[in-house]
C-alpha cells in the first residue's frame, strides 16, 4: 500500500541488512514514524507493546526475531530461547506459533554457520507469502462484494468491520480489508463502517487512517452502534479478520467481534471472516474452551489517548480513581454464526469438513509433526 505516494510494507529488512524496520502503530493516526528493530529483544518488545500488531504481522515479525537471535548466537539453546521469548509476547494469535514452527523447520538441521542466512531467507519468504495470501483473499472476497453490488443495482455497498484487519495488521493488503480495497479500486461504490474498537481503538485509529489514505469512503462508529445499524438495513455485509480459527471453524478475533456476529445473525446480515491459512489452529476444536484469551493491562481500559485541541497527544483517565478494570483482548465467535470464511483458496463454509478439505496439508503436517514449539 502507499503512504503519501510511497509504496510501503509494514515490515522490511533495513538497507544495511542489520535489522528490520516497522511502522510504529502506537503513534497512528496522529504521527507516522518508523522504528528500527535490531535484536530479538527489540522484536519481542515491539510485539508486546503493539508497535506491531495484527495476527499475520505478528507472525512475520516473530520470524525476523528468530533471524536476529540466530545472528547473535546460532546455537540450539539460543533458538529455543528465542522461540520461548517470542511466543510469550502475545498468546492469542496463532500465526506467531506457526511462524516459529516454520523457522525451526528451516534452521534446525543446518550447521550453525548456515543458520542466520537460512533464517533470513525463510523470514523473507514468510513476509512475501503473507502478501500473496492476502491478495488472493482480496480477489475471493471481491466476488462477494460484487454480488452484493449487483443485487443493489449499483447503489452503495455498506460494509462493517471491527478492529483493524487491513494492511497494517499484515505485511501488506490486509485480510478483511483486502476485498474492500480491490472493490474500491475497481470502481464499486463501497462504504465502510469502522467500529472504534475500544480499548485500543484500532478501528478509529488504524482502519480509519488506512481507508482515508486509500480514499475509501468510511464512517467511524462507536462499538455499540453495529446492532442498530443492522436493524435499520444500513449494513449489507460484515467482514472481520481473525487471530485464530479452530478445526471446527470457531473464530477468535478482537473483543466485541462476537457481539457483531450475534447482531448480524439476528438481522440476516452475512457475516464473513477473512483468514490466511496460518491463522488456522487444527489442534483445537472448541474455540471458547480452548483458545487462550490475552488479558492486557487494565490501564488500556481505564484511559484514552488522543489529540487535544492544541495538537498535543495526551492520555486521560476515564474511570474513577481506584475502580478495578478488566481487559480481555479477544473473544470467540462460534462457527454457527459465521456465513463463510474468505481464504486464499476461496470462500468456504465455516466448518471442520470445509477447512480440512481446503487445507489438507496443514492437517497432515499436524499429525506427522514432532517439532512443534510448545
Ligand atoms: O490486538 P490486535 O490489534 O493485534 O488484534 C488484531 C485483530 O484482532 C485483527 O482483527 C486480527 O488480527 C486479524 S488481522 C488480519
Amino acid at each position: 500500500m502507499k503512504v503519501d505516494g510511497r509504496q510501503m510494507r509494514t515490515i522490511w529488512v533495513e538497507k544495511d541488512g542489520a535489522g528490520v524496520g516497522v511502522i510504529d502503530q502506537t503513534l497512528l493516526p496522529h504521527r507516522f514514524a518508523t522504528v528500527r528493530l535490531a535484536s530479538l529483544e527489540d522484536i519481542a518488545r515491539a510485539i508486546s507493546t503493539m508497535q506491531v500488531r495484527g495476527a499475520p504481522l505478528i507472525g512475520a515479525a516473530a520470524a525476523y526475531g528468530v533471524w536476529l537471535a540466530l545472528r547473535a548466537n546460532a546455537s540450539d539453546e539460543a533458538l529455543e530461547n528465542a522461540c520461548a521469548t517470542l511466543i510469550a509476547a502475545r498468546p492469542t494469535a496463532i500465526n506467531l506459533k506457526w511462524a516459529l514452527d516454520e523457522m525451526i523447520a528451516a534452521v534446525r538441521n543446518r550447521p550453525r554457520a548456515e543458520r542466520p542466512e537460512a533464517a533470513l531467507r525463510r523470514a523473507n519468504e514468510i513476509a512475501d507469502q503473507d502478501v500473496a495470501i492476502n491478495q488472493a483473499i482480496g480477489r475471493h472476497g471481491l466476488k462477494i462484494i460484487e454480488e452484493v453490488a449487483a443485487k443493489k443495482s449499483g447503489q452503495q455497498v455498506n460494509l462493517l468491520t471491527h478492529c483493524n484487519a487491513g494492511w497494517l495488521a499484515t505485511v501488506d493488503w490486509g485480510t478483511a480489508i483486502a476485498p474492500i480495497y480491490m472493490a474500491h479500486d475497481k470502481g464499486l461504490p463501497v462504504h465502510v463502517f469502522a467500529d472504534e474498537t475500544r480499548p485500543r481503538n484500532q478501528g478509529a485509529s488504524l482502519t480509519a487512517w488506512e481507508l482515508g489514505h486509500h480514499g475509501v469512503p468510511h464512517t467511524v462508529v462507536s462499538d455499540n452502534a453495529g446492532g442498530h445499524l443492522m436493524q435499520h438495513g444500513l449494513v449489507d455485509i460484515v467482514i472481520v479478520g481473525a487471530d485464530r480459527v479452530t478445526a471446527q471453524g470457531d473464530a477468535c478475533n478482537k473483543i466485541g467481534t462476537y457481539l457483531k456476529a450475534l447482531a448480524a445473525h439476528d438481522n440476516n446480515v452475512p457475516f464473513y471472516v477473512a483468514l490466511p491459512s496460518p491463522t488456522i489452529d487444527f489442534t483445537i476444536d472448541d474455540g471458547v474452551a480452548g483458545i487462550p484469551i490475552e488479558e492486557r493491562a487494565g490501564e488500556e481500559v481505564a484511559t484514552v489517548t488522543g489529540k487535544t485541541s492544541t495538537g498535543h497527544i495526551e492520555k486521560v483517565q476515564i474511570v474513577p480513581d481506584g475502580s478495578p478494570v478488566a481487559n480481555f483482548a479477544f473473544d470467540v465467535t462460534p462457527s454457527r454464526l459465521i456465513t463463510g470464511f474468505i481464504t486464499e483458496r476461496g470462500v468456504i463454509a465455516a466448518s471442520r469438513a470445509a477447512l480440512a478439505q481446503a487445507f489438507p496439508e496443514r492437517v497432515e503436517v499436524l499429525s506427522k509433526s514432532s517439532q512443534k514449539v510448545s
